[in-house]
C-alpha cells in the first residue's frame, strides 16, 4: 500500500480543519453538521483543548461529552484527526503541582494561564499526559474513522526551571560523559568558566549568560540548551506517542509544526513523526516565496513522509497587528499552493467562531452571523466541492526537485548567537534569498539538512554554512567530484558541531572544495555597500565583504571599491568532475537570480515551466502522471503559453499544444499529463 493511502486512509484531498463543539451547547451541533456538509468537508480535527474537561480532577476522567463528539462525528461520515488536548493543562494540575509551570527566560516563574505552558521536563505534566493520551487511544480505539493523531499542539517555547536544570545536567552527562569533555567543547577556559561539578552548571538565561534572547557570552552551553530544550519537547511528544500507538499502532501519528520556527529542530522531530503536518498563516505582504519556502522546508524535514496542511485561516487571523481579510479568491489560491508543494491535505483553524476568547474575531468557516450566505463560507464551499471533484488526482504525488537547498537549524542558531562580525547576519532570511532566486524562476527544490544524501540533486546551494557538522564537507566534496554543482556563502565552515572554530584558514574543511583561503570579513554597517560587476551588470556587496585569495578557483567577479578593490568577490571552482562556487557578499535578488540561473543552466535544470512574472509553476509527479499546478499570484489575469497537451483538471478541458491558458487574478490551473516516465532524478 502506497504510503498516502495509509495516511488518512485517503480516497481524496482531506478538507475540513478544527472543530470546538464542546465550546457550543449541544443543540447546535447539528445545525453545524449541516454547514460542515454544505462545505464538502470531510475531516475534523477534534479534541484540541480539552483537557480540563475529559480530566476534571486528578482521580477522575470524563468522556461523556467527547463520546457524543465522536459519535456525532461518525455518525456524519465525518474522519478524525483526534488531538490529545496537551497543549494546555488544567487549572486544578498547575495548582496542586506548580512544577508543570514553565519559568521564563528572565527567571520568572508562570502562573496558571495561556497555553503551551507545561514544563517539558516535568514529570508530572508527563506522567499525566501520557496518561491521557493512553486512555484516548484505548477508548476510541475502535473508531474507524480515526485517521491520525494529533499529538498536542503547535510545541514550542522554552522553560528556565530548576527541573529543566537538573534535566540539561543529566542530557549534558549523556551527550559529553566527562566534565573533562564538555569544558573542551564548550571552551571555558575562556573568561574563566571552568566547570568541577556538574552541579555547577546553570541553564544560560538572563540571569546567567545571556543579555537578551539572541545574545550570549558563551556559545557552546546556549546552542547545547536549545538542542535539549528542542529534546526535551520532543520526548515529550515521543511519549504520547509511544501511548497512543499502544492501542492503534495503524493510526499514524504528527503534530502541527509551524514552519521556520527557530527552537525546534524540526529535521530532528521529522524523524520521529509518522507524517508531517504543519500551520500556515502568512500575512498579506509576506511574499509567495516564502510561503513556498516554508511548504519545501515542512516536506523536507519528513524526508519523503506524507505532508499535509493541517491549519490556515480561511479569512483572517486575530494575532497579527493588522488582520487583513484574505482577498477573494486568495484562500483557495493558497490552499492549491500548499497542494501544489506536496499537501495531500486542506485543513482549516478553524471550522467555527467561538464567542469569546482572543480567538473570537479570527475566521472561520461558521461565522458569527451564523448562516451561509457569507463570501468566505462561500468560497470555502466552492473549494470543497472542487476538491471533491478532484477525486484521487494528485494524492501521493511528490515532487521533481534537481536542487536542493541546505538549511539547518543548528546552524542557524549558532550563526545568530555569534558575537561579530555583524548583527545583520541573517540565516533565515539569507537562504530565502537564494531560494527566492530559484522559486521565481520556477526551478522546484528541496530543503535537505546538513545529514542529507547529496546524490539525488544536480545542484546543492547552501547558504552561510558556518557551522560544518562532521561528515558534511565529505557528502560534499564526494558529491562535487561527482559532477554536482555546490554554491555557498561568505561565513562558511567556520566551527564545528560544537561552535569551536577549524584553525587553518577559512572555510575550514570546505577550502580545497571551494578553493579559496578567505583571509578577512569586513562587514558593512547598512548603509555602505561595495559593488561588483558580475556577467557585464554591476550588484552590490553588502552586509560582509570577504577578503579572498584563489586556490584553484577562478575568479568571476571582484571588488570595485576600497582596499580590496580587484580582489575576488565571486569564485568558481572545477572540482573533480563539478562545480563549487563561493559569493563572498551579501548582494541583491537580482544578482541571486543571475547567479542561480547561470548554475542551473550548466546543470541542465529545467524550471517546472515557462511562465509570466507572479505565476508560480509546480510539478508533482505520480508514477507516469504529471501534475503542473499553475497559480497565478497577480492582481490581473494573465495568458499561459502551453507547450505540451494536458488535461486541465479543474474545468476538465483538453488543452492542446500551443493553446494559451487564461489564468484570472489569483486562478488556478492544474494540468494532468499522462504517458511521462518518472523523472529519473526523482527515484527516490
Ligand atoms: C495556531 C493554533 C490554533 C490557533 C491558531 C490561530 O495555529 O494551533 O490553535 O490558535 O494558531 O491562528
Ligand atoms: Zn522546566
Amino acid at each position: 500500500m502506497a504510503m498516502w493511502e495509509k495516511v488518512w486512509k485517503q480516497d481524496k484531498i482531506a478538507y475540513g480543519g478544527d472543530y470546538n463543539p464542546e465550546q457550543w451547547p449541544q443543540d447546535s451541533w447539528e445545525e453545524d453538521m449541516r454547514f460542515i456538509k454544505l462545505a464538502h468537508i470531510d475531516t475534523l480535527t477534534l479534541n484540541v483543548f480539552s483537557w480540563a474537561s475529559l480530566q476534571p480532577s486528578e482521580e477522575e476522567y470524563c468522556f461523556d461529552k467527547l463520546d457524543k463528539i465522536m459519535d456525532l462525528a461518525r455518525g456524519n461520515g465525518m474522519k478524525v484527526c483526534l488531538a490529545t488536548s496537551t497543549g494546555a493543562h488544567p487549572a486544578w494540575m498547575a495548582r496542586k503541582y506548580p512544577e508543570i509551570l514553565r519559568t521564563d527566560f528572565g527567571g520568572v516563574k508562570r502562573k496558571f494561564g495561556g497555553r503551551h505552558n507545561s514544563c517539558p521536563n516535568s514529570m508530572v505534566y508527563r506522567n499525566y499526559s501520557v496518561k491521557l493520551a493512553g486512555e484516548l487511544a484505548k477508548r476510541y480505539q475502535d473508531y474507524d474513522n480515526i485517521v491520525a493523531w494529533h499529538i498536542s499542539n503547535e510545541y514550542g517555547g522554552e522553560c528556565y526551571c530548576e527541573n529543566c536544570e537538573k534535566a540539561f545536567r543529566v542530557w549534558l552527562k549523556k551527550r559529553y560523559g566527562t566534565l573533562e569533555k564538555l569544558n573542551r567543547a564548550w571552551n571555558t577556559s575562556f573568561w574563566g568558566h571552568t566547570f568541577y561539578d556538574w552541579e555547577e552548571i546553570v541553564l544560560p538565561d538572563t540571569r546567567s549568560e545571556h543579555i537578551e534572547l539572541e545574545r550570549t557570552m558563551a556559545q557552546g552551553i546556549s546552542i547545547d540548551y536549545r538542542r535539549f530544550n528542542s529534546d526535551s519537547i520532543m520526548e515529550c511528544f515521543r511519549l504520547e506517542y509511544e501511548a497512543v500507538k499502544q492501542y492503534t499502532p495503524d493510526i499514524p501519528v504528527t503534530t502541527n509544526l509551524m514552519g521556520a520556527y527557530k527552537p525546534l529542530d524540526y529535521q530532528k522531530w521529522g524523524k520521529y513523526m509518522d507524517f508531517i503536518s504543519w500551520d500556515n498563516y502568512p500575512s498579506n505582504e509576506d511574499s509567495v516565496s516564502k510561503t513556498a519556502f516554508n511548504h519545501d522546508l515542512m516536506r523536507g524535514v519528513g524526508g519523503g513522509k506524507p505532508f499535509i496542511l493541517m491549519e490556515q485561516t480561511p479569512s483572517l487571523q486575530n494575532w497579527q497587528p493588522f488582520n487583513a481579510l484574505k482577498r477573494p479568491g486568495v484562500m483557495r489560491l493558497w490552499s492549491y499552493q500548499a497542494v501544489a508543494h506536496g499537501s495531500d491535505a486542506v485543513l482549516f483553524f478553524q471550522i467555527k467562531r467561538s464567542i469569546g476568547g482572543c480567538e473570537k474575531y479570527h475566521g472561520a468557516v461558521i461565522d458569527h452571523a451564523g448562516h451561509e450566505n457569507t463570501r468566505v463560507f462561500r468560497e470555502v464551499a466552492e473549494l470543497g466541492l472542487e476538491l471533491e471533484q478532484l477525486g484521487s488526482e494528485v494524492l501521493g504525488s511528490v515532487g521533481t526537485a534537481q536542487t536542493a537547498i541546505m538549511f539547518d537549524w543548528e546552524n542557524w542558531w549558532a550563526v545568530e548567537y555569534s558575537s561579530g562580525p555583524s548583527v545583520n547576519l541573517k540565516y533565515y532570511e539569507e537562504v530565502l534569498e537564494y531560494y527566492t532566486a530559484l522559486h521565481s524562476q520556477n526551478i522546484p527544490v528541496d530543503i535537505i539538512g546538513e545529514d542529507s544524501d547529496l546524490s539525488h540533486y544536480k545542484l546543492v546551494v547552501a547558504p552561510i554554512l558556518y557551522m560544518a557538522k562532521p561528515g558534511v564537507d565529505g557528502r560534499i566534496r564526494e558529491f562535487v567530484k561527482n559532477g554536482g554543482t555546490f554554491l555557498t556563502t561568505y561565513f562558511s565552515g567556520y566551527v564545528d558541531e560544537n561552535d569551536l572554530v577549524v584553525t587553518g584558514g577559512y572555510p575550514g574543511k570546505l577550502r580545497d572544495i571551494l578553493g579559496v583561503w578567505v583571509e578577512e570579513s569586513d562587514a558593512l554597517p547598512e548603509y555602505k555597500a561595495n559593488r561588483f560587476v558580475y556577467q557585464g551588470q554591476e550588484y552590490p556587496a553588502k552586509l560582509l565583504c570577504d577578503i579572498m585569495h584563489l586556490e584553484g578557483a577562478e575568479a568571476l567577479a571582484e571588488y570595485q571599491e576600497d582596499f580590496y578593490a580587484g580582489s575576488p568577490v565571486v569564485a568558481r571552482n572545477s572540482f573533480g568532475q563539478g562545480q563549487a562556487y563561493y559569493i563572498g557578499t551579501h548582494s541583491n535578488a537580482q544578482f541571486y537570480r543571475a547567479l542561480l540561473r547561470a548554475a542551473c543552466q550548466e546543470q541542465q535544470i529545467c524550471p517546472a515551466a515557462q511562465t509570466p512574472e507572479g505565476v508560480e509553476a509546480v510539478k508533482r509527479v505520480r508514477g507516469a502522471e504529471q501534475y503542473l499546478f499553475l497559480l497565478n499570484h497577480n492582481e490581473a489575469a494573465v495568458e499561459v503559453a502551453l507547450t505540451e497537451p494536458a488535461l486541465e483538471l479543474i474545468t476538465q478541458r483538453e488543452c492542446q499544444e500551443g493553446e494559451v491558458l487564461e489564468l484570472p487574478a489569483k486562478g488556478v490551473g492544474i494540468l494532468k499529463r499522462r504517458g511521462v516516465a518518472n523523472d529519473p532524478a526523482k527515484s527516490k
